[in-house]
């Protein structure tokens, strides 16, 4: 039996949302900026997914919806109207997490090269910002605050209004990546009251390479492609409409099945988790409670989760490790880093993340097979062998 539980990285595209791709790709065709019929046909078409997916994310006006290429364009796109406003009133100071998407640190590097003074908050222990955290590094030369609504790689969830408000008691923007969190979890723009907030269709149930920003009506985002007029010449290029008519669809499956599939989703996950958690020295990352349905990250102490990765997905399972490996060397995660994980366990970490499309069925081989493999590991592990005999100690409490 092959199994996905790679959600985090992206999902399946539903039925329903391919069907959408296929039908307007088929009988849509024309450029929404050309005045004939075939044209008007398309534009007719995008505003309306433009007002669906409005609705759906609690914009107030369909226009507050910029079409992009996806989450990590709706990022930069974000970050570079942050910068452009703080240099409109003369704000030079931004203001992020350290456990960010590398869209959005790779954008804030960029500003630091324009000499934006960039300010990192750490998460807590249990991966969560703390407003306090805000109220602390946040002052009134602060141009933008940028924090995620559900980290990638833990699946913990933020506070955003709360930060949101701390943001606006200083005239900064407020914008949250909310890739890993809309279609999972209640996301109102209005109701949270950010100024931007970044989505991505892949990772509900959509095709890839498209994607949201909602900008808040009166703000407007600065260009990052250069083209033409449209999206309100906020976003140049013939909108991908196949796509973006396809991500209103799977947007409005994911949000109507939303407490449904939160609540199978999360039984799986704890079923998964409790499973899990009687492998002697394993960790589960993050706040136990306080996160996205379908994403997990243990560290199993002693192994490398680089290892676990390759020997689950020989039996034919797809999870995700902690660490990038590149040049032959194991970068530890940003994110495990972030929330205070020793650098040893750092390592042995895999994330794994279900959809509503995974079965307890699944559930029960995916704990199956990490048992077996964790003990195979640890036989071959000079470390663990360490920590059995008491020549090392183990980091795990
Ligand atoms: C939190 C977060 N932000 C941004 C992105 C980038 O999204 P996209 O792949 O659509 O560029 C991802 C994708 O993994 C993500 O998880």
């Amino acid at each position: 039996m092959s199994i996905y539980a790679d959600n985090a990285a992206t999902t399946k595209i539903s039925k329903n949302a391919l069907e959408v791709m296929n039908k307007t790709a088929e009988n849509c065709y024309g450029n929404p900026s050309s005045v004939h019929s075939h044209g008007q046909m398309a534009s007719s078409m995008l505003y309306k997914a433009r007002t669906v997916i409005g609705t759906l994310v609690g914009a107030s006006l369909p226009e507050e919806i910029v079409f992009t290429s996806g989450g990590s364009e709706s990022n930069t796109q974000a970050i570079m109207t942050g910068a452009a406003y703080g240099e409109k009133y003369g704000k030079t100071k931004i203001i992020s997490s350290s456990f960010e998407h590398h869209s959005v640190l790779n954008a804030l590097e960029s500003l630091k090269r324009r000499g934006f003074e960039i300010v990192f908050i750490d998460p807590d222990r249990n991966g969560i910002v703390q407003p306090q955290a805000l109220e602390d590094a946040i002052d009134e030369n602060t141009a933008l605050v940028t924090i995620m609504t559900a980290n990638n790689e833990i699946g913990t969830l933020q506070p955003i209004s709360a930060l949101a408000k701390i943001a606006h008691s200083k005239s900064a923007l407020f914008h949250t990546d909310a890739v890993q969190a809309i279609g999972h979890v209640p996301f109102s723009a209005k109701e949270f009251n950010v100024d931007m907030m970044s989505a991505s269709a892949h990772k509900f149930h959509g095709p890839k390479g498209v994607g949201i920003l909602y900008v808040k009506a009166g703000l407007k985002a600065t260009q990052v492609i250069y083209g033409g007029h449209q999206e309100n010449n906020s976003r140049p290029g013939t909108e991908n409409l196949p796509g973006i008519a396809a991500m209103a669809a799977a947007l409005k499956d994911s949000v109507l099945s939303m407490q449904k599939n939160y609540e199978y989703i999360s039984s799986l996950r704890k079923k998964l988790t409790e499973e899990l958690l009687t492998i002697p020295n394993t960790l589960l990352n993050g706040d136990t409670d306080n996160r996205v349905p379908g994403i997990m990250n243990f560290v199993f102490e002693g192994i490398e989760g680089e290892a676990l990765l390759l020997m689950l997905d020989s039996r034919d399972i797809s999870v995700s490790s902690g660490s990038a490996c590149t040049a032959g060397s194991l970068d530890p995660s940003h994110v495990l880093k972030s929330i205070g994980l020793p650098e040893d366990l750092t390592h042995g970490s895999i994330r794994i993340s279900l959809s509503e499309d995974n079965t307890e069925e699944e559930v029960d081989i995916i704990a199956k097979a990490i048992k077996e493999c964790v003990t195979k590991l640890r036989d071959m592990s000079e470390t663990w062998q360490e920590i059995q005999s008491g020549i090392r100690k183990s980091e795990i409490e």
